[in-house]
This record gives structure tokens, C-alpha cells and sequence, in this order.
């Protein structure tokens, strides 16, 4: 291949691969913007069934939530500002939302069951909304939901012989069925946080 050559078919190879690449952006895009919120074949696996005590202390499992979307995140009540923050976000998305709050199911599921007991869990949690259902539970139970929904948490010794927990941010939001559909990353605008939840809702009463 001539010098020539060679040049012309690496720039035709990069037209290729851009057109390729800005082609899947685009479909990220359109994905995102209708339908169950784009993504969901290669998350599909996100969920599954657990048990878990609620701050009634009664047992609570997936198939307490089926017949409405659930909106479920994970955190601690001693996080000093990612769950505090998504509480009173997700509270205000609540009252924006107004009756149709009511079609959705909310779950707050604690990474720090050692600590967070149903009392400690109850009272945080109810403090936003008590329409957030606080769910604790064994090490074993916890750590079993934590894997299925692919949460990342870890202890971290404080100074103080204390410690807190590492956790990933970001809620999960679940079909009628308990299927993944998407999620609303933490510190996402208002404004998109809400269509998701109201397109959640929609496409339940849609599907019923
Ligand atoms: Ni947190």
C-alpha cells in the first residue's frame, strides 16, 4: 500500500468508527429520553429476591412491592451526606409528585445492619417520609440484596475506633415486576429525576 493509500484508508477507518460511535451516543440518547429509561438489557440483571426486616419489624420481601414500581436505594443513617441528601430529595420529589406519589413504592435499605437496627432505621427514615420504607436485617440478608443489586460497601475504620461505610450513591428504580429499569444518579437535576419517576408511572398503569 502506498503512503497515500495507507492514509486514506486510516481516514476512512476513523469516519467508520466515529459514525459507529456517535451512532450508539445517539442511541443512548433517544433511550434515555422515552421508554423504560435505555440500558436495560445489559443491567437486566439488577434485583432479586430478599428478606428483609421493615421498621415495624416485620419481614418485607420483593414480593411485598410487586404490583407497583418501586423506587429502592442503599445507605446508612450515620452518612453524613449522600443519604441525608437523597432523603430530602427523593421527599420533595414525593410532594411534587402529589397523589400520584401513592403509586410507587419507596425503600430505604441500610449497607450498616450491625448499627442500623429496625428502631434506628424506623426513626431516620420516618423523619423524611413515612411512606420510605426502612429495611434492615441480618448481615446475611443484607449482604444478599447488596449483591443482587450490585452495590458496593465497605467498612472504614475512623480515627476514633469508630468507623462509617463506603457506599455507592444513586437509586435503583424497579418495574411493577421487580424488573431494573433504570436508576436516578445521585445529585441528578430535579427536573429529570421527576420525569423518570412520573415515566415509571406511567408505564405501570400503561402495562395494568
Ligand atoms: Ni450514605
Amino acid at each position: 500500500m502506498s503512503g497515500l493509500k495507507l492514509f486514506r484508508y486510516v481516514a476512512w477507518a476513523a469516519v467508520a468508527a466515529l459514525a459507529v460511535v456517535s451512532g450508539y451516543l445517539v442511541y443512548l440518547q433517544a433511550s434515555d429520553g422515552k421508554g423504560t429509561g435505555g440500558l436495560v438489557e445489559p443491567l437486566a440483571s439488577i434485583g432479586g429476591p430478599f428478606e428483609l426486616i421493615d421498621g415495624n419489624g416485620e419481614t418485607v420481601t420483593e414480593k411485598t412491592f410487586t404490583g407497583k414500581p418501586t423506587v429502592i436505594f442503599f445507605g446508612f443513617t450515620f452518612c453524613p451526606d449522600v443519604c441525608p441528601t437523597t432523603l430530602s430529595e427523593l421527599q420533595g420529589w414525593m410532594e411534587e409528585l402529589g397523589d400520584d406519589a401513592g403509586k410507587l413504592n419507596y425503600a430505604f435499605v441500610t449497607v450498616d445492619p450491625e448499627r442500623d437496627t429496625p428502631e434506628v432505621m424506623r426513626d431516620y427514615v420516618w423523619a423524611f417520609d413515612k411512606r420510605i420504607v426502612p429495611l434492615t436485617g441480618s448481615r446475611e440478608q443484607v449482604d444478599k440484596i447488596l449483591k443482587e443489586y450490585r452495590v458496593y460497601s465497605k467498612k472504614v475504620p475512623l480515627d476514633d475506633g469508630d468507623y462509617t461505610m463506603d457506599h455507592s450513591a444513586g437509586i435503583y428504580l424497579m418495574d411493577a415486576d421487580n424488573k431494573f429499569v433504570g436508576t436516578i444518579a445521585y445529585g441528578e437535576a430535579e427536573e429529570n429525576s421527576l420525569k423518570k419517576l412520573r415515566r415509571l408511572i406511567d408505564n405501570a398503569s400503561s402495562t395494568s
